[in-house]
């Protein structure tokens, strides 16, 4: 500290350098039955700090995962009694609106923060969130921020919650139609993954969940993506095993990228994991979210792998390899929205990479591929490759 004060004081200005580090850590477990009262996984996590002590809980509940698992409060409950001398419910599970609904009203937050201050509930009390990515993002946020922070335990119900968004490290809701204005950085105390929840959504959930493990291998891990092909008929016809597995490698790359990637809270220009993720953003607000965020998402690899192929990074034919996995697992990679054009004659999807670089600010950052397993990434995307891109798509996609 001294010989920083020396290094700079000039004239009447000291100027100190504050600096520390902060170590994270979370489990992130996966299992099945996590609400069955002998499964020890929730209540040995939850009291894993502080063994001998009964641990207070406010738990909300996903409002259509309750629609197919309607005794699921009931469980909950059930649990906590079995587990009485580390476990106390300050309320019955409470149940909150699920997908973007929870995200869109800041009404829903402070209910929720309401709740929090009416029960109590100090720095050392959980919070338990059940549910899709929305209402994890939504409850994180309550979490994150009520008493400048709350233990959160996640369990995420859908594909994409337990192989991506639950796992992370973020929260957000959305403000005035921009979505995840409003959030924050802040790791869980514990994430639970169990598989018993993703069994009971719709195949095309299923299905749409898969496309980040698809993205993930791409940039990241041949050998994963080399599974994918093999197993793509299981994943298909949602084989338990393979599911698990998918979810499980899906979520471990996720995990490293945050701890090994070097900037866990994104304060860079370059989002790594969001290879396809320019175009799917734009391609999800331009068709209204009919396509849910994994089909976007979908399109945008077959978009980006297609184009890195234009561009010389990639290999001729893995783009045809790519495109052939994505739809084997049941995408369809084709969608109006992508010949959508301005006024001015542009694509529209266009306008997804400025906001794409507006989101983090600082230099467009775009990741594509240069094998299948390994991204790159650029600074710039030629128009031209991208018009000859979504043309191929077009192509493909007749008969
Ligand atoms: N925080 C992050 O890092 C991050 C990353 C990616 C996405 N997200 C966010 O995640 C959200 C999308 O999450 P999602 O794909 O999990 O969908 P979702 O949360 O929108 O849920 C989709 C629907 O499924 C229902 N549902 C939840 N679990 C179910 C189950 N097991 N069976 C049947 N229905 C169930 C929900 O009620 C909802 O109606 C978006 O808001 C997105 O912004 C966050
Ligand atoms: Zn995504």
């Amino acid at each position: 500290m001294a010989e920083i004060e020396r290094a700079t004081r000039a004239a009447e200005t000291i100027c100190y350098l504050q600096r520390f580090t902060v170590a994270y850590e979370y489990p992130v477990v996966f299992t099945r039955g996590v609400f069955r009262p002998d499964n020890p996984a929730l209540v040995s996590t939850i009291s894993r700090l502080e063994p001998d002590r009964r641990h207070r809980c406010l738990v909300f509940v996903d409002e259509g995962l309750l629609r197919v698992r309607p005794g699921l409060s009931e469980e909950i409950r059930a649990y906590v009694a079995e587990h009485r001398d580390r476990l106390e419910l300050v309320a019955p599970p409470l149940t909150v609106p699920g997908g973007e609904k929870i995200k869109n009203d800041l009404f829903h937050i402070e209910w929720m923060m309401g709740l929090v201050f009416d029960h109590r509930l100090d720095r050392h009390s959980f919070i338990v969130a059940v549910g899709g990515g929305a209402v994890l993002d939504a409850v994180g946020l309550v979490a994150a921020t009520s008493h400048r922070g709350i233990r959160l335990v996640r369990v995420p119900t859908t594909v994409l919650a337990q192989n991506d968004s639950g796992v992370g490290v973020k929260n957000a809701v959305n403000l005035r139609g921009s979505k995840n204005f409003v959030g924050t950085f802040a790791p869980p105390f514990a994430v639970l993954n169990d598989l018993d929840f993703v069994e009971l959504l719709p195949p095309r959930d299923k299905i749409a969940g898969m496309a980040e493990a698809v993205k993930v291998a791409l940039i990241r891990d041949g050998a994963f993506f080399a599974w994918l092909e093999r197993n793509a008929e299981a994943l298909a016809t949602f084989d338990p095993e393979a599911m698990a597995y998918m979810i499980r490698r899906c979520a471990e790359l996720h995990m490293q990228q945050i701890a090994r990637g070097g900037d866990p809270f994104e304060t860079g220009s370059a989002r790594p994991l969001d290879f396809g993720h320019w175009a799917a953003h734009k391609l999800e607000s331009l068709t209204r979210h009919h396509l849910r965020h994994g089909e976007a998402v979908a399109i945008g690899i077959a978009l980006d792998t297609r184009y890195s192929v234009l561009a010389g990074l990639l290999a001729p034919g893995a783009d045809e390899r790519v495109c052939a996995l994505l739809e084997l697992l049941g995408f369809r990679l084709w969608n109006p929205a992508l010949q959508a054009r301005l006024p001015d004659g542009s694509l529209a999807i266009l306008q997804g990479l400025a906001e794409f670089r507006e989101h983090l600010g600082g230099e467009l950052t775009i990741t594509l591929l240069a094998d299948l397993g390994r991204g790159v990434e650029v600074h710039a995307m030629d128009t031209r490759l991208i018009e000859e891109a979504v043309s191929w798509l077009a192509e493909r996609e007749r008969p």
